[in-house]
């Protein structure tokens, strides 16, 4: 048994302040002034936020084949300590999540992990873009998201089969690495001014903004739910934006350092910065933070890219892409978004927690925190500081792109179908 004493819940539903009692791993009551039952774990929420866990839709967890950069078991601890009761596994792993039997082998794996694993598969066999994976199996074992991530599927015809074959499996939705190939080849970061100065070749806002134009033609055509993931170009954003209001079924997501970083960050050729898409320009983290606020961004999806330390302490060109998210990803919102305009914050929530849920269909998180209802919850600080050390993190990479930072909000607890899996700041497993 578990008592969350003296915060304010937020939910889908409002907020209000009340206490929360858990019992069997499920929320038993809400109300203020809940007095701790004898024997129950007490957490304290003061001057916090009681929300529903929060829920990546987009996180590397590398396993299997990447066990150096990351495991399954790491990875699902710092998703704990940054709030996350839930996270989507990115299908790029080797050998790839292109079939039902390497899906079933990560979900075991996730299996009693403190956070709760699930998987995204590919939409082509080796994300090469020619073949469709085995997309109803992997449907059937509770795959929800397919995507090629880390690869542009780019292929039109691929992709209008891929959105056709989704149609008929409900709750499936097409996610696309937005960005042309045949644009970003040999490309480092985003072609503007940071590229000329530095004299590296760029990636080009159009290599995103072609591909959601051609795809939401299609989508609009298939009828297919299709899903922007890190989207950051304006161009793009605005896309979106008409689509939807068309009634089209698209959705998007944006990273944490899409909505606060800009091209200007790689001045210092720090391999941190190096991500794909590419961090973009001004403008463009403006739109992305416009599109997030008016809710045509969908989702904050944190794009947790962990590479082994040797494999980033190379020169910005070698370097592979990515940035780690799960342990900064909130206070990253908080401290951009939220310190400036406290009304952002339930706002903010919905995009990291019941609106993923939602669009991932994890129908055990995200929901409001209710008697019934399972436990699945974070305990958020928003104002309390904290600095970013990367060397203190779960993950077993350090490549965070906010080394050194003070942020604001910090993930005090989080409870996992009633187990406080984090205490204090503290992963307990
Ligand atoms: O920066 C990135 N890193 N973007 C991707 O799409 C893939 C990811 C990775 O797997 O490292």
């Amino acid at each position: 048994m578990l008592v969350i004493q003296g915060g304010s819940v937020i939910d889908e539903t409002g907020e209000r302040r009340a206490d929360v009692l858990v019992r069997d791993g499920v929320v038993s009551e809400v109300a203020p002034g809940i007095a701790a039952p004898a024997g129950a774990v007490v957490l304290d929420a003061s001057d916090a936020v009681v929300a529903p866990g929060l829920v990546d839709l987009h996180t590397h967890l590398r396993e299997p084949g990447g066990e150096d950069s990351e495991t399954i078991e790491t990875g699902a601890r710092g998703a704990a300590l940054g709030g996350f009761t839930a996270v989507v596994a990115m299908p790029n792993t080797h050998p790839p999540l292109d079939d039902a039997a390497v899906v079933q082998s990560v979900l075991e794996r996730g299996r009693g992990s403190v956070c709760d694993v699930h998987a995204a598969g590919c939409i082509t066999l080796a994300r090469a873009g020619a073949v469709l994976a085995p997309i109803g199996e992997m449907y059937d074992l509770g795959v929800r998201l397919f995507t090629d991530d880390g690869e542009c599927l780019s292929d039109a015809a691929v992709m209008r089969h891929a959105l056709e074959y989704s149609t008929a499996l409900p709750g499936a939705v097409i996610c696309q690495h937005a960005e042309d190939p045949a644009l970003t080849a040999g490309g480092h970061l985003h072609e503007g001014e940071w590229s000329s100065r530095l004299g590296m070749t760029g990636r080009p806002a159009e290599a995103e903004v072609t591909i959601v134009a051609r795809d939401i033609a299609l989508a609009r055509r298939t009828g297919a739910h299709y899903h922007v993931q890190h989207i950051s170009t304006s161009g793009a954003v605005d896309l979106v934006r008409r689509a939807r209001a068309e009634g089209v079924r698209v959705t998007a997501e944006c990273t944490p350092h899409h909505l606060v970083l800009t091209d200007a960050e790689c001045r210092t050729f720090d391999p941190a910065f190096k991500v794909n898409p590419p961090l973009r320009q001004a403008a463009d983290v403006s739109a992305v933070i416009e599109g997030l606020v008016e809710g045509v961004i969908d989702a904050i999806a944190t794009d947790h890219a962990p590479h082994a330390a040797e494999s980033k302490a190379v020169p910005f060109e070698d370097a592979p892409p990515g940035v780690l998210g799960l342990e900064t990803a909130l206070a990253v919102a908080m401290t951009h978004l939220v310190t400036p305009q406290r009304s952002r914050l339930a706002g903010v929530l919905g995009a990291l927690s019941w609106r993923p849920a939602r669009l991932a269909g994890l129908e055990r998180h995200g929901g409001p925190v209710a008697p019934g209802r399972p436990a699945n919850l974070c305990v958020v600080a928003p104002s309390e500081k904290w600095v970013v050390d990367s060397g203190a993190m779960a993950s077993r990479s350090r490549n965070s792109a906010f080394h050194g930072q003070t942020l604001d909000g910090r993930v005090r607890h989080t409870v996992l179908e009633g187990e406080p899996v984090v205490m204090e700041g503290v992963a307990q497993r």
